[in-house]
C-alpha cells in the first residue's frame, strides 16, 4: 500500500533529508587517501545525533553500521571497518539515512578519492545523470516506470549496465515502503507503465550502475554486494517528493 504524504509530512521529511545532506557533504569533504570507512561512519553518526536525528540503517535487519559504503567493485552495503582504508584512485559510495520526528530521509553519493581514471569518472557522471533523468519523470500522471525507463535508457546508451538485484523504494514513516522503484523497466517491454504517480508520493530513487555485467554477489559478511565480474560500480540516491508542481528533491 502506498502512503500519500500531506504537505506537513513532506515538510518533516525535508527536515530529515536535510540532515542526510549535511552528513553526506561532511563525509565527502573528509574522504581522502588514508581515511577509513570506520572514521567516516563515526563522523556521520556524530553529525546526525548532534542534529537530533537517529541513523536509520544501524540495527536495520541487524546492519552493524550507520553508513553503507561501497569501494570500487563493491555495489552497496559495505560495512564500515578500520581495515577499509581509502586510497588514491578509489571511488567510494556513501549511503546514509536518518529518522527525525517520525520520518525517514535517505540519500547516497559516490565520490572520487583523489585522482581517478577516466572510466571511473565517466561511471560517476553517467550514474548521477541517470538519477537526475529519472527524477525529471517523477511527475503526477506519469507512470512509475517512466522513471525506471529514463534511468535505464541513459545508462545503457552510455554502455554501462543497471543492477537488477536492488531497487529504490517508497519512503516515509518507514525506510522502505511501497512502491518498489526499479531502475529498469520490468518484464519484456510488454508490461504496464507501473503505478500512476500522484502528488504526495515520496520515493527514494537509487540507480546502481556497473561498468560490466549487471550481476552481483554477496560476500561472506552477509552484506557487501560486489560485481561478479569485478568491474567498478557506482550508486547515487535521492529522496524525491511527487508534487502537483512536479518532482521535488528533498535531499538537495
Ligand atoms: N539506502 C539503502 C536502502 O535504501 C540502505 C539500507 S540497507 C541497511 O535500502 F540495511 F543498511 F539499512
Ligand atoms: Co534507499
Amino acid at each position: 500500500m502506498i502512503h500519500l504524504k500531506s504537505k506537513e509530512e513532506i515538510k518533516k521529511m525535508r527536515s530529515a533529508a536535510q540532515i542526510v545532506v549535511e552528513v553526506l557533504n561532511t563525509l565527502k569533504e573528509s574522504v581522502g587517501p588514508g581515511v577509513s570507512t570506520w572514521d567516516l561512519d563515526r563522523m556521520a553518526e556524530e553529525v546526525a545525533i548532534k542534529r537530533g536525528a537517529k541513523p536509520a540503517f544501524k540495527g536495520y535487519s541487524d546492519y552493524p553500521g550507520s553508513v553503507c559504503f561501497a569501494i570500487n567493485s563493491e555495489v552497496v552495503h559495505g560495512i564500515p571497518s578500520k581495515k577499509k582504508i581509502l586510497k588514491e584512485g578509489d571511488i567510494v559510495g556513501i549511503d546514509f539515512g536518518v529518522i527525525l520526528d517520525g520520518f525517514y530521509g535517505d540519500s547516497a553519493i559516490t565520490v572520487p578519492v583523489g585522482k581517478i581514471s577516466a572510466l571511473a569518472h565517466k561511471l560517476l557522471q553517467v550514474t548521477e545523470e541517470s538519477l537526475l533523468k529519472g527524477i525529471q519523470e517523477a511527475s503526477p500522471d506519469n507512470g512509475l516506470f517512466d522513471v525506471s525507463r529514463a534511468i535505464q535508457s541513459h545508462v545503457e546508451d552510455m554502455g554501462f549496465s543497471i543492477v537488477r538485484s536492488y531497487v529504490g523504494h517508497g519512503i516515509g514513516k518507514s525506510l522502505h515502503e511501497d512502491p518498489q522503484v526499479p531502475n529498469f523497466v520490468p518484464g519484456n517491454g510488454s508490461s504496464t507503465n507501473g503505478v500512476k504517480l500522484k502528488p504526495g508520493m515520496v520515493i527514494a530513487i537509487e540507480p546502481m550502475v556497473n561498468v560490466g555485467n549487471p550481476d552481483i554477489k554477496i560476500l561472506s559478511d552477509g552484506w557487501t554486494a560486489v560485481t561478479v565480474d569485478g568491474t567498478l560500480s557506482a550508486h547515487f540516491e535521492h529522496t524525491v517528493a511527487v508534487t502537483d508542481k512536479g518532482p521535488v528533491i528533498l535531499t538537495q
